[in-house]
């Protein structure tokens, strides 16, 4: 719901308030976003006060109370006093580096906005609020987008810059969300890591200064994700006032948040400005990604349930919703480079006799691609591996009764392959310099020549035979980035001009290929963002496949994205990462904490594990509703000294509910340990794995008995049913 009355401007959601108001002189004020209020005018909350050493706009006067470096700002802006963090730095015709944004106008539009070709929240039931300021100097409109998600509690934005002029100014910097708090007392939680090790929840009180957690490596990075929480000190999984930010972008962004001198704290969320330069023409327009925004004042369980039901239900655009997932085969980890096409048949002879349901056949299947050496680029099936190309092997899989996937790397290239010898100057790489990562080059997508090029390819491929899933991966960071497309004095636009080409890429072969599921991957979890799950509904979430190492990656990840989205596979042990050995059991239990699949040769493993396999097919296939839409709790923290991981799905009913529980290393004398569930409906009574009847308020208050653990790592499921 929106409200707008003279220049204040309320947008409602079903739990939650946001605020701002075009103060006298035009300035746009945040004035508040928290827990839903009452329809009132909160800017009685802003104190103006004689700050010594902030200055003062000309038209305050001598009113020595007004100045941008303190009041709250919904919008901030380099160079007119405010020295916080920018949301908005441009560089003027003349050389000068300052915007001064004033109300102009607004307008409210049907529907949640849409940003054409950039990944965006849908709402058709919703309504957009346009809040247009204007520097009238520079001759340029600021327009704020903001998407009231009313139902899913969710406030998406997004800005569009317009050169009313008649000189070009670039853009040195344009925010998608800017967040003051009149507080400073708030922890940040970024979620961090590496390759392998993906997004680890990393938490601490703002101090001083600024903390941000940021990607200049061309992708969102494993290194942190562009999702941030801002919280009370104190607030946990159940209780507290807790902030989520997450940005729809896949490329350089930077999520900074400041605490400045007088303790107020503000969220910057949006493309890094590192070699980021903009240069917008007279009459041109630049839209900046979406970012979006969650509040819970019931801590993170209700924030992440929030989160996950808005990205399911109005992100995701999945060509399989309402149908159930097929459970998966990947012959990665098994063969790596070495394979042929008897060998994949055997895999996925073994594994539709477990009852897994899509064969997916990884890299190596095209051009020279022996090992990592060669082949990226060339888009042609290998016919000394694939005699007969796909068109003999899909048939031979589907006559198993499975469905046929296949990986695919199009924005890279090896110098030894076709492709670069014929176009070597289609890389990103700047004149005189050569960075190789897995000996691969980036290929130059914000060109339309190289994508229409190995899209044409691909698309010959994908029409060659029945495929119904396309696992897109990407190998490496960028460096030494530089588009041959490009003026000297454009090349501040390459990163960003990537990500339009990636996402111009996707679009088309989601458009071509309306009923194939494309999965993400980036070195497993390397780019794993909200703007990548609009074109890819699921993300495989780590190269790390280690039971108990996936626990914690897992878990972070949850904290924004939805169970579904997690690509989560059984594999081998000792685990190819670590070299730890977990039993079948606890695999099969930490990878349906994901889309569930399987990655390794199903023909190498012991008739019990077959019997184990057969179990987890069947359980997965009966609750996969559960546990890919119900709502997800956090029942322990696995970065803790906890002893167990525990986690829950409940169904939207509360009738149904299945709670997994992996511990960790055995020790000697284990106590005895109630597990406390969530989530459960306390007057109904519910039986455990078929037995008893237990009211829901025991369960929860009192707690379920865990079995004492006999050896490292085992596992144990309840589904609980209501009686
Ligand atoms: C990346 C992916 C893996 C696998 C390999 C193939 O590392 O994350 O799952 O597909 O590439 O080269």
């Amino acid at each position: 719901m929106i409200h707008c009355e003279k220049g204040l401007f309320t947008l409602h959601t079903k739990h939650t308030t946001y605020q701002m108001k075009a103060d006298p002189h035009g300035v746009l004020l945040h004035t508040y976003y928290g827990p839903r209020v009452e329809n009132c005018d909160l800017s009685y909350r802003i104190r103006y006060v004689d700050r010594g050493f902030s200055p003062v706009p000309e038209e305050a006067g001598e009113d020595r109370t007004f100045s941008l470096d303190v009041l709250p700002q919904e919008y901030s802006a380099a160079g007119m006093g405010d020295f916080r963090l920018p949301s908005l730095d441009l560089e003027l015709p003349d050389g000068s580096r300052s915007a001064d944004l004033r109300f102009k106008s607004f307008r409210v539009e049907p529907g949640k906005y849409a940003l054409e070709g950039l990944p965006a929240f849908r709402g058709e039931e919703d309504e957009t609020l346009v809040v247009v300021l204007e520097d009238a100097a520079a001759k340029v409109e600021v327009e704020l987008y903001y998407g009231v998600l009313e139902d899913c509690d969710i406030i998406t934005r997004a800005v569009r810059l317009h050169n009313r002029g008649g000189q070009a100014v670039k853009i040195r910097q344009a925010a998608s969300l800017c967040l003051d708090f009149q507080r400073g007392d708030l922890d940040l939680i970024t979620f961090d890591g590496r390759h392998v090790q993906e997004r680890s929840p990393s938490r601490g009180p703002l101090l001083p200064g600024v903390r941000s957690a940021d990607s200049v490596r061309g992708g969102s990075s494993h290194q942190h994700n562009p999702f941030v929480i801002l919280c009370d000190h104190d607030a946990g999984e159940d209780h507290g006032l807790c902030y989520g930010a997450m940005l729809l972008y896949s490329g350089n962004f930077q999520a900074a948040a400041e605490r400045s001198q007088f303790e107020s704290i503000r969220l910057t969320l949006g493309i890094h400005p590192w070699h980021f330069c903009w240069t917008l023409a007279p009459g041109e327009c630049f839209t900046t990604p979406e970012a979006a925004l969650c509040c819970s004042k019931q801590g993170f369980s209700v924030l992440s349930h929030r989160l996950h039901r808005a990205i399911r239900e109005r992100l995701l655009r999945d060509p399989w919703t309402g149908q159930s997932r097929p459970i998966l085969i990947n012959n990665w980890e098994a063969t790596m480079f070495d394979f042929d096409a008897e060998r994949l048949v055997n895999i996925a002879e073994s594994a539709a006799s477990l009852g897994m349901e899509l064969f997916v056949m990884d890299d190596g299947w095209f051009g020279r691609r022996n090992s990592d050496l060669a082949g990226l680029g060339d888009w042609t099936v290998n016919e000394e591996k694939l005699p007969g190309g796909l068109d003999a092997l899909v048939p031979r899989i589907q006559a198993l009764g499975m469905k046929f996937g296949l990986w695919i790397e199009p924005e890279m290239v090896n110098e030894d392959s076709e492709l670069y010898r014929a176009h070597p100057d289609w890389v990103l790489q700047a004149p005189g310099r050569m960075v190789r990562s897995r000996q691969q080059l980036a290929l130059d997508f914000s060109r339309k020549e190289v994508r229409d090029h190995i899209y044409s390819a691909l698309k010959a491929v994908l029409s060659s035979a029945e495929i119904s899933y396309v696992k897109w991966d990407v190998n490496r960071s960028l460096a030494a980035v530089w588009s041959a497309a490009l003026s000297p004095d454009r090349q501040g636009e390459v990163y960003h001009r990537y990500v339009l080409g990636l996402y111009d890429m996707l679009e088309r072969m989601r458009r071509d290929f309306p009923h194939m599921l494309i999965e993400g991957c980036c070195g497993g979890g390397g780019r794993f963002d909200a703007g990548m799950l609009y074109y890819t509904p699921q993300i495989w979430c780590s190269d790390n496949t280690d039971a108990m190492d996936r626990l914690r990656i897992q878990y972070g990840t949850s904290f924004c994205y939805p169970v579904c989205t997690m690509g989560a596979h059984v594999s081998a042990v000792p685990n190819a990462q670590t070299g730890r050995s977990v039993s079948m059991e606890t695999r099969g239990v930490a990878a349906m904490h994901g889309t569930f699949g399987y990655e390794m040769d199903p023909a190498q493993v012991t008739p019990e594990e077959r019997e184990v396999i057969l179990r987890q097919t069947a359980f997965f296939k009966e609750h996969q509703a559960l546990l890919h839409q119900g709502d997800y709790y956090r029942l322990s923290d696995p970065f803790q000294n906890n002893p167990d991981t525990a986690w829950e799905q409940v169904s939207p009913d509360r009738r149904e509910a299945l709670v997994s529980v992996v511990s960790g290393p055995i020790q000697g004398g284990p106590p005895c340990r109630n597990l406390r569930l969530k989530g459960l409906d306390p007057e109904l009574r519910y039986q455990v794995n078929g037995q008893g009847s237990y009211p829901g308020s025991a369960l929860m208050e009192a707690g379920w008995p865990l079995p004492l653990p006999w050896g490292d790592y085992q596992s144990w499921q309840f589904y609980l049913t209501a009686l």
